[in-house]
C-alpha cells in the first residue's frame, strides 16, 4: 500500500468492511431460507386443494357427469381470487379452467405426466404464479386420468420480500456503520498508550537524556519496543556522556602543558639570564611541545577512526618479521631495564603494516614501560583457522580490576598519581591500539593477574 493511512483509518475500514461481508452473508442466508419456507408452506397449500379435487374426480364414473364436475369446480372456487385452477378432461380438452389468468396448459400436462411433485412458477404480465399439477384416474370405464391443476398468484409473497429486503438491507447498513464506529473509537483508545509515548519521546533532548520511557503502564505488544527504545537511549546517554567528558578531558589535558609552557616561558623571561638558562629553557619547552603536537596528531587519528575514515591498506603482514623489527627498535631500552624479550609462533594477516606497527609497538611500550627490572616480555602468536591471535604478556603488577574496564578509553591512566607529569604518556595509545584492531575487523582484550597482564589481539579473516 503507498498511500500512509493511519493504523485508526486502516482498522476502521476493515471493522466495517468485515462487518459488511458477515452481514451480508447473514441476510443472504436469512432471504434464501424464508423463500424456501414460502415455496414448502405453497406447495402444502396447493397440495390441499389437489387432495380435495382428487376425491370428487375418482368418483366420477361416466362421461355424462363432467359438466356437472366442471359447475362444480367453478362454484367451489368463485370468490377465491388468488386461487386458481384448471381441469382437463380424459380426452385432453380443457374442462374447466379459472377466467382470471392464463394458464400455461401444456405445463401443467408436462407436470402432470411426468408424476412431478414439485410446483412450477411462470410470469404473467407483473405477477408471478406457482402452480402444481397431478393425474388423477376416474372411475370412468376405459378412460384415461384427468389433469387437474391449481395455482396461487405469488404476488403477496414478492411484495413481503421486497419490504423485507429493503428493511434488512437498512438495518445491515446501519449495522456495519456502528461497526466502523465502534472500531475508530476501540482503536483510538487501544492506540492512546502510543500517543503518551510519542510525547514522552519527544520531550527527550540532549540534556535529558536520562529520561525512560514507562515500561509498567504499557500494553504487553509495546513493552519490547518500549524496552528497546530505553536501551537506545541508555546507549546514546552513554555516547554523549562520554563525549562530553571527552571534551572536558581535552581541554584539560591541553591545559597541563599550555600551562607548563607559559609559567617556564614567564619564568625564563622574568630577568636576565646566560645563554645556557635559555637553552635549557627552549630544549625543556620543546619536549613540551613535541608531547602537544604527537598528542594533537594522535587525536587527529581518532577522530579519522571515529569517522570511518581510516581504511588501511591490504597488504600481507608476517607478523613475526614485524615484531622482530620492533624488538630490534626496543632492544636498547629492554637491556637497559633487563627485561627479556620473546616472541613465539608465526601468523600472518592482511592489513596495514604502519597502522599494524604502531598498535603493537603501543602494547609493547606500555609493557615495557611496566615490566619491572629482570622481568620478561612474551608475544605469542598462533594461526587457527580463519583466526589469528596475538598475545602480548608482560610480568609486573597486576592492573587493578576498577581499571580493567577503562583502560582503553582516552586519556585513561591506571596510575593516577603520574597523570599530566610530562614524562608520562597521553593515555591515548590503548585507544588507538583498539581503533586499529577494529579497523582491521579485530577485538582487543585485556586480562591481568598475579604478576601477568595480557593484551590479546584477535583478528578474523
Ligand atoms: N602492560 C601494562 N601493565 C600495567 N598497566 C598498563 C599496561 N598497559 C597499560 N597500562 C595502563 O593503562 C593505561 C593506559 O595506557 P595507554 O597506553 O592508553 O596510555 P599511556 O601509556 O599512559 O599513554 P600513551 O600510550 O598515550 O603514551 C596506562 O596509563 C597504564 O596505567
Ligand atoms: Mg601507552
Amino acid at each position: 500500500m503507498s498511500t500512509k493511512w493511519s493504523i485508526t483509518t486502516r482498522l476502521t475500514l476493515l471493522f466495517a468492511l468485515v462487518s459488511s461481508g458477515v452481514l451480508l452473508a447473514f441476510s443472504t442466508f436469512v432471504i434464501s431460507a424464508i423463500e424456501k419456507h414460502f415455496v414448502e408452506q405453497d406447495k402444502e397449500a396447493l397440495q390441499g386443494k389437489i387432495v380435495l379435487i382428487e376425491s370428487a374426480v375418482r368418483r366420477l364414473s361416466t362421461p355424462e357427469a363432467l359438466p356437472a364436475f366442471s359447475q362444480l369446480l367453478h362454484d367451489a372456487f368463485v370468490g377465491h381470487d388468488d386461487l386458481m385452477v384448471l381441469a382437463l378432461a380424459p380426452d385432453g380438452s380443457t374442462l374447466h379452467v379459472s377466467t382470471n389468468i392464463i394458464f400455461p396448459v401444456d405445463r401443467a400436462r408436462q407436470a402432470a405426466s411426468a408424476q412431478r411433485t414439485g410446483t412450477f412458477d411462470w410470469r404473467e404480465g407483473t405477477r408471478i404464479y406457482r402452480g402444481l399439477a397431478k393425474a388423477i384416474p376416474t372411475s370412468i370405464p376405459d378412460a384415461g386420468p384427468m389433469v387437474v391443476a391449481v395455482a396461487i398468484d405469488l404476488n403477496h409473497h414478492s411484495n413481503f420480500m421486497a419490504r423485507f429486503e429493503k428493511t434488512l438491507f437498512a438495518l445491515a447498513t446501519t449495522a456495519a456503520l456502528a461497526c466502523g464506529l465502534l472500531g475508530w473509537f476501540v482503536v483510538r483508545r487501544g492506540l492512546a498508550p502510543l500517543r503518551l509515548l510519542k510525547e514522552q519521546a519527544s520531550n527527550v533532548t540532549a540534556s535529558s537524556l536520562d529520561t525512560r520511557l514507562p515500561e509498567t503502564s504499557i500494553p504487553v505488544e509495546l513493552t519490547g519496543l518500549v524496552q528497546t527504545l530505553n536501551q537506545m537511549l541508555e546507549r546514546l546517554q552513554d555516547a554523549f556522556n562520554r563525549l562530553s567528558n571527552f571534551s572536558s578531558d581535552l581541554a584539560h589535558e591541553l591545559r597541563t602543558p599550555v600551562t607548563n609552557l607559559t609559567t617556564q616561558t614567564q619564568v625564563a623571561l622574568s630577568q636576565p639570564r646566560d645563554a645556557k638558562a635559555y637553552r635549557e629553557t627552549l630544549a625543556s619547552n620543546a619536549e613540551e611541545f613535541e608531547r602537544l603536537s604527537r598528542m594533537i596528531s594522535d587525536m587527529l587519528f581518532l577522530a579519522k577512526a571515529d569517522h570511518g575514515l581510516m581504511l588501511p591498506s591490504t597488504e600481507t603482514i608476517e607478523l613475526k618479521q614485524e615484531i622482530d623489527e620492533l624488538f630490534d627498535f626496543y632492544d636498547a631500552l629492554a637491556e637497559e631495564r633487563r627485561v627479556t624479550l620473546t616472541v613465539e609462533g608465526q601468523g600472518r594477516i592482511t592489513g596495514d603494516r604502519l597502522m599494524l606497527r604502531r598498535a603493537i609497538s603501543n602494547l609493547l611500550s606500555n609493557a615495557l614501560r611496566h615490566t619491572p627490572t629482570d622481568g620478561r616480555i612474551t608475544i605469542r602468536i598462533q594461526n587457527t583457522g580463519a583466526r589469528t591471535h596475538v598475545a602480548i604478556e608482560n610480568t609486573g603488577q597486576a592492573i587493578s580490576p576498577e581499571d580493567i574496564p577503562h583502560l582503553f578509553n582516552r586519556f585513561y591512566r591506571a596510575d593516577k598519581a603520574r597523570t599530566h607529569t610530562s614524562s608520562e604518556g597521553t593515555g591515548l595509545g590503548l585507544a588507538i591500539t583498539k581503533a586499529i584492531v577494529s579497523a582491521h575487523r579485530g577485538n582487543v582484550s585485556v586480562s591481568s593477574r598475579a604478576g601477568l597482564t595480557r593484551f590479546d589481539l584477535v583478528f578474523n579473516e
